[in-house]
């Protein structure tokens, strides 16, 4: 059964340690997700953007596979399944369709607007027993068609949308999509150690998870932050292994080319990809 992330998140703050969101595209995707959480005894967090969502054929199919898998494959640990830099209209798409977490994005609207938008998932959410995320100065890079521009966030406008009753708070600290440049300036931990200060207990979200170092992830989570997203790095993990198979000719030998071994090795490269991570977050045996 889907869990919404409030519990499992509230868990990784007081102990100093990060849930993992990890997006899925598909099915293959969904399956090396769950089966290395299960394995690691590790909560977990699915992320669906827009756009992942509409390629896997919607929201209801998203969650009838998702629900499915868990059934079929006997995962224990808690899994939420979330809308991952959701529109306001996204996120209520998502509530009805069986999500058990929600993020709604409002970091490009006017301060003001962002709150109000907020207020209103925070209640539809507490009424369904929900997750809800929000955000606060926009995430840099692009995702999935949603660009940011990398801002630092404004601890106290973190704190007015803390206060309004959210679960977790993402807020960008120089973190961008995808992969990092070379002059890349690092995250702004004066910046984090202030919101921290400002929201107490509530669990801060960390996105952009591909390529930031260690020993920055691990000041992070020291700082607050209890989730954190990653998603280019499994694509690149997946399309790298995939790679491989064709370029050794393997598609072309025997049955090589049936997709349940043409896919395989980018399938166990998520899986030692989320592995990794979830060794870093520190979330392993937290389940
Ligand atoms: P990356 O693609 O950089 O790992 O970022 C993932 C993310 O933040 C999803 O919201």
């Amino acid at each position: 059964m889907l869990v919404s992330a409030k519990e499992m998140l509230n868990k990784a703050k007081a102990g100093k340690y990060a849930v993992g969101q990890f997006n899925i595209n598909n099915l293959e995707w969904t399956k090396a997700i769950l089966l290395t959480a299960e394995e690691l005894k590790s909560p977990v967090i699915l992320g669906v953007s827009e756009g992942a969502g509409k390629y896997m054929c919607g929201y209801t199919t998203v969650v009838g596979m998702v629900n499915g898998m868990i059934n079929e494959l006997g995962i224990t640990v808690p899994v939420a399944l979330h809308l991952d830099h959701g529109s306001y209209e996204g996120a209520k798409k998502c509530i009805e369709a069986g999500f058990s977490s929600v993020m709604f994005d409002g970091s490009h609207y006017p301060i003001e607007e962002n709150i109000a938008k907020t207020k209103e998932l925070v209640k539809i959410c507490e009424e369904k027993g929900l997750s809800l995320e929000a955000e606060v100065g926009a995430i840099g890079g692009e995702e999935d068609g949603v660009i940011g521009s990398g801002e630092v966030a404004d601890p106290e406008e973190c704190k007015m949308i803390a206060d309004l009753g959210v679960t977790m708070l993402a807020a960008g600290i120089g973190n961008i999509h995808g992969k990092y440049p070379e002059n890349w300036a690092g995250l702004s931990f004066d910046t984090l150690d202030a919101i921290q200060q400002l929201t107490g207990t509530m669990p801060l979200v960390l996105h952009g998870g591909t390529g930031i170092p260690a020993d920055m992830i691990q000041k992070a989570i020291s700082l607050g932050v209890s989730k954190i997203n990653v998603n280019t790095e499994c694509q690149l993990a997946f399309a790298a292994a995939t790679r491989e198979y064709v370029e050794a000719g393997k598609d072309l030998q025997g049955k090589g080319f049936d997709p349940r071994k043409l896919l395989a090795p980018g399938f166990e490269a998520i899986k030692a990809t989320v592995k990794e991570k979830m060794e870093l977050f520190g979330s392993v045996g937290k389940a």
